[in-house]
């Protein structure tokens, strides 16, 4: 509704990032303006997620202080997007009479809708709501009780394939409609593009497959038609979304895009490989495809990765493509999750450990290659105390963690998720303490992996895409970005000074320290004047790597 402000807070991964940023666009058309400060807002929206315990938790607690906020500010609207919306659904209204809206994470074209209705339900009925959102008025004119309360989410319909066609057709809108506008005003130059929504794997542990569905890949066309309008509005890095990208497959058929019927493409197949998937048959669009055709059709974009990759079903054909295509980034977020084939099976994985190895022995022998500056770097995810884990189960993770090298790797201690196979069936029995002791002992392991990771880069020159000022800067200075972006602006020496005593000689040999990426994903942190942080922001320059830490490559800014 036009003039409210919103309030939208986001928790969990990657593809809520997404999400949020896509909400408030289609907010923002329809003339809601937002705000970074919660208390000036008229509408609360926490996009949340399920994954583990500690995240729900988070926003409960959030809740809770609005509950209280409420008091005074009755007309204030409450809502939950997301996992948690999906998977507590109804429950959740009940434990929390704070809440106006729930939207589940594949029903978010619907958000304008329920929001509009919910704050118009609530200016008919008055301010003066009960607790659970019906109007005190009406009740005391004995009138029949109506509630604000809005509420889209998918529940069992989730993975029927009518409703899963017409669902992926709507939310396919949302990603099309993407406006680039507000993109153009922040400068950005880094982006999410979604190419799968959902998952189809089902690990046990996992409620994902419960909150966004089964797994849906977008059509080719649509995605390229997104990295182009990203491109041309300033982005050079696409990060590529999908819980298991490689799955990527999509069977050619025309689709319906905001400009209207689009046709695919036919067959611009990836024909570097010797490997080429062998189902794949003409008219198919594999993952290899895509990132080929998205690297031909769209070369303004410097630099394109995606995550995450599931450690089964990644043929050569994609480990190809990404070694012949420069501006593909050497970069794998591959999930172990255990180094035990009896976990993996409870997990229901679906490949060993034996069978994970493989796979980054593979993908190190295409892409590992420090000689030309292209080091591989892989990321992965770990699960300590899943039900029945022994000292020996764990034993196996601790010597997988040694053998695939990560730069980092994210370790989380095994959270029960009502819904989820494990939750209902195996039993919770790995103390809290032992997972605690565990996830410490990981995080030594990979604390001194990450450490020889990042020390091998030392004498290798890197392309460096720079995102700013570093932290450290910022801090040392007191300084805000934006306020260093102001201070170049009026000409200001970083180092203090006031505008009055700026001088262009001291200027041009003050320096501050910048942060940025390789294409691997490395931080790195290089001096650079203080005078150039707008010009070098968003733009890929060369920087040689003289030392290291565990989270950080430090270097000098050479010419190209
Ligand atoms: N408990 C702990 N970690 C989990 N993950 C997913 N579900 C759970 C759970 N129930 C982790 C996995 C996954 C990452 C996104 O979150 O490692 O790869
Ligand atoms: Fe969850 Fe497994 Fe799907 Fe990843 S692959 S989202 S862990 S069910």
């Amino acid at each position: 509704m036009t003039g409210k402000t919103v309030y939208l807070e986001t928790f969990g991964c990657q593809m809520n990032e997404l999400d949020s940023e896509l909400v408030a666009a289609d907010l923002s058309r329809l003339g809601y303006t937002f705000t970074l400060e919660s208390d000036r807002a008229d509408v609360v929206l926490y996009n949340t997620c399920s994954v583990r315990e500690q995240a729900e938790q988070k926003v409960w607690s959030r809740i809770g202080e609005l509950a209280k906020r409420k008091q005074t500010q009755p007309e204030l609207v409450v809502g939950v997007l997301g996992c948690m919306a999906e998977r507590d659904g109804i429950g959740l209204l009940d434990r929390m009479p704070a809440v106006d809206l729930l939207c589940g994470p594949a029903e978010l074209d619907k958000l304008p809708g329920l929001l509009d209705n919910a704050v118009r339900t609530k200016m008919a009925l008055g301010a003066e709501d009960n607790a659970d959102g019906t109007s005190r008025d009406r009740e005391g004119a004995g009138l029949p009780l109506v509630s604000a309360r809005q509420v889209a989410l998918q529940g069992d319909a989730s993975r029927r394939s009518g409703t899963l066609a017409a669902a992926g057709d709507r939310l396919e809108m949302l990603d099309l409609s993407r406006a680039v506008s507000a993109i153009e005003h922040n400068a950005q130059r880094s982006a999410y593009v979604r190419i799968t929504r959902g998952c189809n794997k089902f690990c046990t542990y996992c409620v994902v497959p419960h909150t966004r569905g089964a797994e849906v890949h977008r059509p080719p066309e649509h995605i390229i038609e997104e990295c182009q309008r990203l491109a041309d509005a300033g982005v050079i890095e696409i990060t590529l979304l999908g819980q298991t990208v490689n799955h990527y497959r999509y069977e050619g058929a025309s689709a319906v895009s905001i400009e209207g019927v689009l046709q695919p493409q036919k067959g611009r197949t990836y024909k570097g490989s010797h490997h080429r998937d062998a189902f794949a048959g003409e008219g198919t669009t594999t993952f290899a495809d895509l990132l080929y055709q998205i690297h031909e059709r769209v070369p303004s974009v410097q630099r394109l990765r995606f995550v995450t990759s599931y450690p089964r079903d990644f043929g050569n054909d994609v480990l190809e493509v990404i070694r012949d295509c420069p501006r593909l980034c050497r970069y794998l977020h591959v999930p172990a999750q255990s180094g035990s084939d009896r976990v993996l099976k409870m997990m229901n994985r679906g490949y060993t450990v034996g069978e994970y190895d493989e796979f980054i022995g593979r993908a190190r022998e295409h892409l590992h290659q420090p000689e030309i500056g292209r080091p591989l770097m892989i990321s992965g995810d770990i699960i300590v105390g899943f039900p029945t884990e022994t000292d020996e189960d764990f034993a196996g993770t601790i010597e997988l963690l040694e053998r695939s090298r990560y730069k980092s790797c994210f370790i989380f201690k095994y959270s029960p998720r009502p819904g989820t196979v494990a939750f209902d069936k195996i039993a919770d029995d790995v103390p809290d303490a032992v997972k605690r002791q565990r996830n410490n002992e990981l995080l030594a392991v990979q604390t001194w992996m990450s450490d020889e990771v990042s020390r091998e880069q030392i004498g290798r020159t890197f392309g460096v895409l720079v995102e700013g000022v570093s932290k450290k800067a910022r801090r040392a200075e007191g300084l805000t970005h934006g306020q260093i972006r102001l201070a170049n602006a009026v000409s200001l020496t970083v180092g203090g000074g006031s505008p009055e005593q700026s001088s262009t000689e001291a200027d041009a040999c003050e320096t501050i320290q910048l942060s940025g990426r390789t294409d691997g994903d490395q931080i790195v942190l290089f001096d650079a004047p203080a005078s150039e942080v707008d010009q070098l922001t968003g733009s890929i320059v060369t920087v040689r790597i003289d030392s290291a830490d565990r989270l950080s490559l430090f270097g000098t800014l050479t010419p190209a």
